[in-house]
Protein backbone atom coordinates (compact mmCIF):
# COMPACT_ATOMS: atom_id res chain seq x y z
CA UNK A 1 0.00 0.00 0.00
CA UNK A 2 3.17 2.07 0.78
CA UNK A 3 2.52 5.82 2.07
CA UNK A 4 0.57 7.23 0.24
CA UNK A 5 -0.89 11.01 1.06
CA UNK A 6 -4.40 9.65 0.48
CA UNK A 7 -3.70 7.25 3.53
CA UNK A 8 -6.19 7.88 6.86
CA UNK A 9 -5.20 5.84 9.99
CA UNK A 10 -7.71 4.37 12.82
CA UNK A 11 -6.97 2.91 16.01
CA UNK A 12 -9.14 -0.07 16.39
CA UNK A 13 -9.84 -0.85 12.38
CA UNK A 14 -10.70 -4.48 13.98
CA UNK A 15 -12.47 -3.29 17.18
CA UNK A 16 -15.68 -1.65 17.66
CA UNK A 17 -16.05 1.64 16.63
CA UNK A 18 -12.80 1.77 14.57
CA UNK A 19 -14.27 -0.65 12.31
CA UNK A 20 -17.12 1.77 11.37
CA UNK A 21 -14.99 4.16 10.67
CA UNK A 22 -12.91 2.15 8.56
CA UNK A 23 -15.38 0.63 6.83
CA UNK A 24 -17.09 4.29 5.98
CA UNK A 25 -13.05 5.63 4.61
CA UNK A 26 -13.05 2.74 2.53
CA UNK A 27 -16.61 3.23 1.04
CA UNK A 28 -15.32 6.59 0.05
CA UNK A 29 -12.02 4.28 -1.25
CA UNK A 30 -9.62 5.95 1.31
CA UNK A 31 -6.58 4.30 2.31
CA UNK A 32 -6.51 2.74 5.46
CA UNK A 33 -3.98 1.84 8.14
CA UNK A 34 -5.36 0.71 11.15
CA UNK A 35 -3.40 0.67 15.10
CA UNK A 36 -4.60 -2.08 16.43
CA UNK A 37 -3.22 -4.69 19.60
CA UNK A 38 -2.48 -7.26 17.18
CA UNK A 39 -3.76 -8.60 13.62
CA UNK A 40 -6.82 -9.99 13.42
CA UNK A 41 -6.74 -12.46 10.01
CA UNK A 42 -10.64 -13.35 10.23
CA UNK A 43 -12.07 -9.97 10.44
CA UNK A 44 -13.78 -8.68 7.27
CA UNK A 45 -11.71 -5.20 6.79
CA UNK A 46 -8.54 -7.32 7.32
CA UNK A 47 -7.82 -7.65 4.30
CA UNK A 48 -8.28 -3.64 3.02
CA UNK A 49 -6.60 -2.35 5.72
CA UNK A 50 -2.62 -2.39 6.38
CA UNK A 51 -1.76 -3.04 10.41
CA UNK A 52 0.45 -1.41 12.17
CA UNK A 53 0.83 -2.46 16.16
CA UNK A 54 -0.99 -0.28 18.52
CA UNK A 55 1.78 -0.12 21.23
CA UNK A 56 3.29 3.07 23.14
CA UNK A 57 6.51 2.02 24.14
CA UNK A 58 8.12 2.68 20.85
CA UNK A 59 7.43 6.26 19.61
CA UNK A 60 9.62 6.02 16.35
CA UNK A 61 7.84 2.73 15.26
CA UNK A 62 4.31 4.55 16.07
CA UNK A 63 5.70 7.60 13.59
CA UNK A 64 6.42 5.24 10.98
CA UNK A 65 3.18 3.53 11.20
CA UNK A 66 1.79 7.18 10.68
CA UNK A 67 3.62 8.14 7.68
CA UNK A 68 1.23 8.78 4.83
CA UNK A 69 -1.38 9.16 6.98
CA UNK A 70 -3.37 12.49 6.80
CA UNK A 71 -5.94 11.88 9.13
CA UNK A 72 -5.74 9.96 12.41
CA UNK A 73 -8.99 8.59 14.06
CA UNK A 74 -8.31 7.80 17.53
CA UNK A 75 -10.83 5.40 19.19
CA UNK A 76 -8.30 4.65 22.06
CA UNK A 77 -9.16 4.38 25.44
CA UNK A 78 -9.58 2.16 28.26
CA UNK A 79 -13.02 0.93 29.93
CA UNK A 80 -11.80 0.37 33.26
CA UNK A 81 -8.27 0.55 34.87
CA UNK A 82 -6.85 -2.89 35.34
CA UNK A 83 -3.46 -4.45 35.61
CA UNK A 84 -1.51 -1.36 36.37
CA UNK A 85 -2.99 0.60 33.03
CA UNK A 86 -4.96 3.51 34.68
CA UNK A 87 -6.84 6.06 32.81
CA UNK A 88 -3.73 8.32 33.94
CA UNK A 89 -1.62 6.06 31.37
CA UNK A 90 -4.33 6.42 28.83
CA UNK A 91 -4.02 10.16 28.88
CA UNK A 92 -0.02 9.66 28.80
CA UNK A 93 -0.59 7.09 26.41
CA UNK A 94 -2.90 9.46 23.95
CA UNK A 95 -0.34 12.12 24.22
CA UNK A 96 2.74 9.63 22.44
CA UNK A 97 -0.01 9.29 20.09
CA UNK A 98 -0.42 12.87 19.32
CA UNK A 99 3.26 13.36 19.29
CA UNK A 100 3.95 10.44 16.69
CA UNK A 101 1.19 11.99 14.54
CA UNK A 102 2.75 15.48 14.66
CA UNK A 103 6.22 13.69 13.52
CA UNK A 104 4.29 11.92 10.58
CA UNK A 105 2.61 15.18 9.61
CA UNK A 106 -0.76 13.88 9.87
CA UNK A 107 -2.98 17.10 8.98
CA UNK A 108 -5.60 16.66 11.56
CA UNK A 109 -6.56 13.87 14.12
CA UNK A 110 -10.53 12.96 15.15
CA UNK A 111 -10.30 11.64 18.52
CA UNK A 112 -13.02 9.95 20.22
CA UNK A 113 -14.37 11.33 23.39
CA UNK A 114 -17.48 10.62 25.18
CA UNK A 115 -20.55 13.19 26.42
CA UNK A 116 -19.94 15.48 29.35
CA UNK A 117 -16.66 14.67 29.41
CA UNK A 118 -15.37 17.73 32.74
CA UNK A 119 -12.01 18.07 34.16
CA UNK A 120 -13.77 18.37 37.75
CA UNK A 121 -15.99 15.07 37.35
CA UNK A 122 -15.54 13.09 40.60
CA UNK A 123 -15.79 10.00 38.01
CA UNK A 124 -12.61 8.71 36.42
CA UNK A 125 -13.33 8.03 33.35
CA UNK A 126 -14.88 11.14 32.14
CA UNK A 127 -12.20 13.31 34.03
CA UNK A 128 -9.93 11.90 32.38
CA UNK A 129 -11.47 11.97 29.17
CA UNK A 130 -11.61 15.50 29.81
CA UNK A 131 -8.06 15.77 30.01
CA UNK A 132 -7.72 13.59 26.80
CA UNK A 133 -9.20 16.11 25.31
CA UNK A 134 -7.16 18.82 26.29
CA UNK A 135 -4.40 16.50 25.27
CA UNK A 136 -5.50 16.61 21.52
CA UNK A 137 -6.57 20.75 21.90
CA UNK A 138 -3.24 21.39 23.06
CA UNK A 139 -1.35 18.93 20.45
CA UNK A 140 -0.70 21.76 17.85
CA UNK A 141 -2.85 19.50 15.51
CA UNK A 142 -5.44 20.11 13.56
CA UNK A 143 -8.12 18.43 15.89
CA UNK A 144 -12.08 17.45 16.27
CA UNK A 145 -13.37 15.75 18.89
CA UNK A 146 -16.66 13.53 18.65
CA UNK A 147 -18.59 12.79 21.50
CA UNK A 148 -20.53 9.95 21.96
CA UNK A 149 -23.32 8.63 24.52
CA UNK A 150 -23.64 5.36 24.60
CA UNK A 151 -22.78 3.89 20.90
CA UNK A 152 -24.96 0.95 19.69
CA UNK A 153 -24.20 -1.65 17.08
CA UNK A 154 -23.53 -5.34 16.40
CA UNK A 155 -20.32 -5.63 18.30
CA UNK A 156 -21.60 -3.32 21.40
CA UNK A 157 -20.94 -4.80 25.00
CA UNK A 158 -23.25 -2.98 27.55
CA UNK A 159 -26.64 -3.53 25.10
CA UNK A 160 -25.76 -7.28 24.54
CA UNK A 161 -25.21 -7.89 28.14
CA UNK A 162 -27.94 -7.00 29.15
CA UNK A 163 -30.09 -8.55 26.40
CA UNK A 164 -27.98 -11.74 27.49
CA UNK A 165 -29.22 -11.41 31.51
CA UNK A 166 -32.98 -10.62 29.99
CA UNK A 167 -32.95 -13.85 27.84
CA UNK A 168 -31.55 -16.18 30.45
CA UNK A 169 -32.83 -15.18 33.85
CA UNK A 170 -36.48 -14.87 35.36
CA UNK A 171 -35.94 -11.63 37.39
CA UNK A 172 -34.12 -8.76 35.96
CA UNK A 173 -33.30 -5.56 38.26
CA UNK A 174 -33.16 -2.56 37.35
CA UNK A 175 -30.73 -0.28 39.54
CA UNK A 176 -32.59 2.61 41.42
CA UNK A 177 -35.50 4.30 39.91
CA UNK A 178 -34.76 3.84 36.14
CA UNK A 179 -36.03 6.88 35.02
CA UNK A 180 -31.98 8.46 34.50
CA UNK A 181 -32.29 8.58 31.06
CA UNK A 182 -30.08 7.71 28.29
CA UNK A 183 -29.61 8.72 24.47
CA UNK A 184 -27.62 5.66 22.55
CA UNK A 185 -26.24 6.89 19.05
CA UNK A 186 -25.47 4.36 16.36
CA UNK A 187 -22.14 3.47 15.37
CA UNK A 188 -22.49 4.43 11.92
CA UNK A 189 -23.75 7.58 12.97
CA UNK A 190 -20.59 8.21 14.46
CA UNK A 191 -18.61 7.22 11.80
CA UNK A 192 -19.97 9.63 9.41
CA UNK A 193 -20.00 12.31 12.39
CA UNK A 194 -16.35 11.72 12.82
CA UNK A 195 -15.63 11.68 8.44
CA UNK A 196 -17.73 14.77 8.39
CA UNK A 197 -15.25 16.61 10.96
CA UNK A 198 -12.04 15.43 9.91
CA UNK A 199 -13.61 17.13 6.65
CA UNK A 200 -12.79 20.96 7.94
CA UNK A 201 -9.66 22.89 9.37
CA UNK A 202 -10.88 24.78 12.65
CA UNK A 203 -10.87 23.05 16.15
CA UNK A 204 -14.35 21.09 16.86
CA UNK A 205 -16.19 19.28 19.27
CA UNK A 206 -19.41 18.30 18.42
CA UNK A 207 -21.38 15.73 20.27
CA UNK A 208 -22.66 12.60 18.68
CA UNK A 209 -26.04 11.86 20.24
CA UNK A 210 -28.94 9.99 18.82
CA UNK A 211 -32.47 10.82 17.76
CA UNK A 212 -34.13 9.44 20.96
CA UNK A 213 -33.40 10.01 24.63
CA UNK A 214 -35.47 7.08 26.99
CA UNK A 215 -35.45 6.18 30.49
CA UNK A 216 -33.01 3.68 31.31
CA UNK A 217 -35.87 1.43 32.48
CA UNK A 218 -37.97 1.89 29.32
CA UNK A 219 -34.47 1.10 26.97
CA UNK A 220 -34.56 -2.47 28.67
CA UNK A 221 -37.90 -3.18 28.06
CA UNK A 222 -37.05 -2.29 24.86
CA UNK A 223 -34.54 -4.90 24.79
CA UNK A 224 -36.68 -7.37 26.69
CA UNK A 225 -39.50 -7.19 23.95
CA UNK A 226 -36.90 -7.26 21.38
CA UNK A 227 -35.51 -10.88 22.34
CA UNK A 228 -38.42 -12.53 23.30
CA UNK A 229 -37.66 -12.12 27.29
CA UNK A 230 -40.18 -13.15 29.99
CA UNK A 231 -38.02 -11.75 32.70
CA UNK A 232 -39.71 -9.50 35.49
CA UNK A 233 -38.34 -6.34 35.60
CA UNK A 234 -37.87 -5.51 39.47
CA UNK A 235 -36.42 -2.10 41.12
CA UNK A 236 -32.98 -2.66 43.50
CA UNK A 237 -31.32 -0.30 45.03
CA UNK A 238 -28.45 0.80 42.76
CA UNK A 239 -25.22 -1.04 44.48
CA UNK A 240 -27.43 -4.33 44.65
CA UNK A 241 -28.48 -4.43 41.07
CA UNK A 242 -25.23 -3.85 39.71
CA UNK A 243 -23.39 -6.41 42.23
CA UNK A 244 -26.12 -8.46 41.05
CA UNK A 245 -25.03 -7.94 37.40
CA UNK A 246 -21.19 -8.48 38.24
CA UNK A 247 -22.11 -11.45 39.92
CA UNK A 248 -23.42 -12.89 36.73
CA UNK A 249 -20.71 -11.47 34.88
CA UNK A 250 -18.19 -13.80 37.37
CA UNK A 251 -19.56 -16.87 35.43
CA UNK A 252 -17.69 -15.06 32.62
CA UNK A 253 -14.95 -14.16 34.72
CA UNK A 254 -15.84 -10.18 33.52
CA UNK A 255 -17.42 -6.93 35.08
CA UNK A 256 -21.05 -5.85 33.38
CA UNK A 257 -21.05 -2.42 34.79
CA UNK A 258 -18.47 -0.44 36.81
CA UNK A 259 -19.58 1.90 40.10
CA UNK A 260 -18.38 4.69 37.57
CA UNK A 261 -20.51 3.69 34.54
CA UNK A 262 -23.63 3.16 36.47
CA UNK A 263 -23.19 6.66 38.45
CA UNK A 264 -22.21 8.39 35.06
CA UNK A 265 -25.95 6.56 33.97
CA UNK A 266 -27.59 7.67 36.49
CA UNK A 267 -25.99 11.40 36.32
CA UNK A 268 -27.30 11.47 32.76
CA UNK A 269 -24.44 11.63 31.43
CA UNK A 270 -25.21 10.01 27.90
CA UNK A 271 -27.60 12.14 27.41
CA UNK A 272 -26.33 15.14 24.70
CA UNK A 273 -27.36 18.54 25.76
CA UNK A 274 -27.15 19.69 21.76
CA UNK A 275 -28.95 19.02 18.82
CA UNK A 276 -29.33 15.40 18.09
CA UNK A 277 -26.68 14.42 15.10
CA UNK A 278 -27.45 11.03 14.97
CA UNK A 279 -30.04 9.16 11.84
CA UNK A 280 -30.43 5.71 13.26
CA UNK A 281 -33.23 5.18 15.67
CA UNK A 282 -32.63 3.07 18.83
CA UNK A 283 -36.09 1.67 18.58
CA UNK A 284 -36.31 0.42 15.07
CA UNK A 285 -32.61 -0.75 15.60
CA UNK A 286 -33.34 -2.76 18.41
CA UNK A 287 -36.74 -4.34 16.88
CA UNK A 288 -34.55 -5.08 13.93
CA UNK A 289 -31.68 -6.72 15.70
CA UNK A 290 -33.74 -8.50 18.71
CA UNK A 291 -32.86 -11.84 17.09
CA UNK A 292 -29.21 -11.69 17.53
CA UNK A 293 -29.01 -9.11 20.50
CA UNK A 294 -27.56 -11.51 23.67
CA UNK A 295 -27.71 -14.58 21.93
CA UNK A 296 -24.45 -15.27 23.79
CA UNK A 297 -22.50 -12.66 26.70
CA UNK A 298 -19.77 -10.61 25.65
CA UNK A 299 -16.47 -10.08 27.58
CA UNK A 300 -15.13 -6.88 28.05
CA UNK A 301 -12.48 -8.54 29.60
CA UNK A 302 -11.96 -10.96 26.92
CA UNK A 303 -11.89 -8.84 24.08
CA UNK A 304 -9.76 -6.01 25.33
CA UNK A 305 -7.46 -7.52 28.66
CA UNK A 306 -7.02 -11.00 26.46
CA UNK A 307 -3.13 -11.15 24.97
CA UNK A 308 -3.82 -14.11 23.44
CA UNK A 309 -4.25 -13.69 19.35
CA UNK A 310 -8.01 -13.15 17.86
N1 LIG B 1 -18.73 1.93 23.29
C1 LIG B 1 -19.47 2.96 23.73
O1 LIG B 1 -20.69 2.85 23.99
C2 LIG B 1 -18.85 4.31 23.89
C3 LIG B 1 -19.63 5.37 24.37
C4 LIG B 1 -19.07 6.64 24.47
C5 LIG B 1 -17.75 6.85 24.12
N2 LIG B 1 -17.02 5.81 23.68
C6 LIG B 1 -15.62 6.06 23.30
O2 LIG B 1 -15.45 5.67 21.95
C7 LIG B 1 -14.11 5.19 21.77
C8 LIG B 1 -14.17 3.81 21.16
O3 LIG B 1 -14.86 2.95 22.05
P1 LIG B 1 -15.16 1.46 21.66
O4 LIG B 1 -16.13 0.95 22.65
O5 LIG B 1 -15.46 1.39 20.23
O6 LIG B 1 -13.75 0.79 22.00
P2 LIG B 1 -12.96 -0.43 21.37
O7 LIG B 1 -13.22 -0.51 19.91
O8 LIG B 1 -13.21 -1.63 22.20
O9 LIG B 1 -11.44 0.02 21.62
C9 LIG B 1 -10.97 1.21 21.04
C10 LIG B 1 -9.46 1.17 20.91
O10 LIG B 1 -8.86 1.10 22.20
C11 LIG B 1 -8.03 -0.05 22.27
N3 LIG B 1 -8.23 -0.66 23.58
C12 LIG B 1 -9.41 -1.01 24.15
N4 LIG B 1 -9.19 -1.54 25.36
C13 LIG B 1 -7.85 -1.54 25.54
C14 LIG B 1 -7.00 -2.01 26.58
N5 LIG B 1 -7.49 -2.59 27.67
N6 LIG B 1 -5.66 -1.84 26.45
C15 LIG B 1 -5.14 -1.26 25.32
N7 LIG B 1 -5.90 -0.81 24.30
C16 LIG B 1 -7.23 -0.96 24.41
C17 LIG B 1 -8.49 -0.98 21.17
O11 LIG B 1 -7.39 -1.76 20.73
P3 LIG B 1 -7.53 -2.89 19.60
O12 LIG B 1 -7.68 -2.15 18.31
O13 LIG B 1 -6.28 -3.65 19.67
O14 LIG B 1 -8.75 -3.68 19.96
C18 LIG B 1 -8.96 -0.02 20.10
O15 LIG B 1 -7.90 0.41 19.30
C19 LIG B 1 -13.45 5.24 23.14
O16 LIG B 1 -12.73 6.44 23.25
C20 LIG B 1 -14.62 5.25 24.10
O17 LIG B 1 -14.32 5.89 25.31
C21 LIG B 1 -17.51 4.55 23.55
Amino acid sequence: MGSSPNASAVTGAFSYTGAYIARALLERNEQVITLSRRPDPGHPLSARVRFARLQFEDADALAAALKGAHTLYNTYWIRFPRRGVTFSSAVANIRVLLRAAARAEVRRIVHISVSNPAEDSALDYFRHKALAERAVAESGLSFAVVRPTLIFGREDILLHNIAWSLRRFPLWTIPGDGRYRIQPVAAEDVARLALEVAAGDEGLTIDAAGTETLPFEALVRLIARAVGSRARLVHAPPAVARALANLVATTHRDIMLTRQELTGLQQELLVSHHRPRGRVSFTAWVAQHGHQLGARYVSERARNWSTAPR
